[in-house]
């Protein structure tokens, strides 16, 4: 039967539940990780904010994942953060410390946080553009090279903060820029498209039923996460059914 998500780029992972959804994505986040550590001894990741990524970070930290995990390969950048203070709820930051990285053994000087408090967000979005190039590799096209980013994927199509119709979409010189969302808290940091798709594996966590009409719109070539394609890395889609199904 053919399906309108056939389309999507990529490898597709489905699971019954956002439970499932979270141990697949662990399971892949680890597998990356030990193929980064062998490749160059060390192991980069982007997170993304939102709900979706609670149920995994929970698991990362949970017992069932306790020792299945060098923590000290670890370094931790973001996809995107609101502008607001990091000790806010509405932070991503705030909802990866409080739910996964406080909880197990990285060492703070490896996690990169957005400065999206700062009242200069183009000032601050530069900084962060330059600690990613000064602190990855860089890939063949120049872009630096993030071994894992974990993208979610809104209902119109955004990721990271890549919102339609924004400037942030056509930003090819930098690899952080501001971002404009359509909801609270409207201003953004957020990674380009240019290291995005330098990313070595780049990873879509999408559920719940409300998300089928979005990821239809994508495998359409309609929304911002269509444009996710890494040159020269693997990308996977790893939905639950309601997601998958619609
Ligand atoms: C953010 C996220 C954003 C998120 C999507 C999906 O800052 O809001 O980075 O890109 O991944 O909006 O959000 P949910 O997981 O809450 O559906």
């Amino acid at each position: 039967m053919v399906s309108d998500l056939d389309a999507l780029a990529g490898e597709r992972v489905v699971s019954e539940t956002a439970e499932e959804v979270a141990d697949a994505v662990a399971t892949w986040i680890a597998a990356q990780a030990r193929k980064a550590h062998a490749d160059h001894g060390s192991f980069s990741i982007a997170l993304s904010g939102g709900s979706t990524p609670r149920l995994l970070h929970g698991m990362l930290a949970g017992p069932a994942w306790q020792g299945r995990i060098d923590w000290a390969w670890w370094n931790v950048y973001f996809a995107d953060e609101r502008a607001c203070p990091p000790n806010d709820p509405a932070s991503n930051y705030h909802l990866a410390a409080t739910t996964l990285l406080r909880l197990v053994p990285i060492d703070p000087s490896r996690v990169h946080r957005m400065p999206a408090e700062r009242a200069d967000l183009d000032a601050a979005a530069n900084e962060y553009s330059d600690l990613l190039a000064g602190s990855l590799p860089a890939s063949e096209r120049g872009a630096p090279r993030l071994d894992v980013i974990l993208l979610g994927l809104g209902e119109n199509g955004h990721t990271a903060s890549l919102f339609p119709g924004t400037p942030a979409l056509e930003v090819t010189d930098r690899w952080a820029t501001r971002g404009r969302a359509d909801y609270e808290p409207f201003d953004r940091i957020t990674l380009t498209f240019p290291i995005i798709n330098a990313a070595a594996a780049v990873g879509f966590m999408v559920t719940g039923a409300a998300k089928h009409e979005a990821l239809t719109a994508t495998a359409k070539g309609e929304v911002p996460a269509s444009r996710v394609r890494p040159v020269d890395g693997t990308l996977a889609w790893f939905l639950d059914a309601a997601a998958a199904a619609g």
